[in-house]
């Protein structure tokens, strides 16, 4: 078992600077994409607190099609624009939805999401997925987790082989 050392107690900041280096020295000379998104949930959902899911959708052809989580089951294909996921990849832009219920057109996987954040992954300039994570309370999500989460992705997308997946 691999863990990680996470200390939520010096604030946001600091924990998603200790998330980005955990993750770094965990997926050190690996690049396989199933490999290391499982592990990048894994990691996640152990540092975060107050979240029901997270986890990857990728990119497949114009549909965002289930990846590596942890959490309840969830939808399998989200076309692009639609959902908080599909908006955020047809944007290129993170979304912060404090409460899912006033965000027209959410997809209600597990009943308990009350709030949300979708990264985009792009790499290589190319369109590769979203990072999704979800919260059972409204307004999770600020813009510190936006600029921790942002980051985490920097550090994950160069690191996945994203064509083998
Ligand atoms: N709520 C998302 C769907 C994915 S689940 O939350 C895991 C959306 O609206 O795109």
């Amino acid at each position: 078992m691999i863990e990680a050392e996470i200390d939520r107690s010096r604030g946001k900041a600091a924990l998603y600077r200790d998330l980005a280096a955990s993750l770094a020295s965990l997926l050190e000379g690996e690049t396989d994409a199933l490999a290391n998104l499982s592990n990048a949930s894994g990691l996640l959902s152990g540092a975060l607190e107050r979240i029901n899911w997270c986890g990857f959708y990728v990119l497949r052809e114009d549909v965002l099609v289930l990846g590596p989580f942890q959490g309840k089951p969830a939808c399998v294909r989200i076309p692009l624009g639609q959902g908080v996921c599909g908006t955020a990849a047809a944007r290129r832009e993170t979304l912060i939805v404090p409460d899912v219920q006033a965000f027209p057109g959410h997809i209600a996987c597990d009943a308990a999401s009350r709030s949300e954040i979708v990264v985009p992954i792009v790499s290589g300039g190319t369109l590769r997925g979203v990072l999704d994570v979800d919260a059972p309370v409204t307004g999770r999500f600020d813009d510190e987790d936006r600029a921790g989460l942002e980051e985490f992705v920097r550090v994950l997308a160069p690191r996945v082989a994203w064509e083998r997946l």
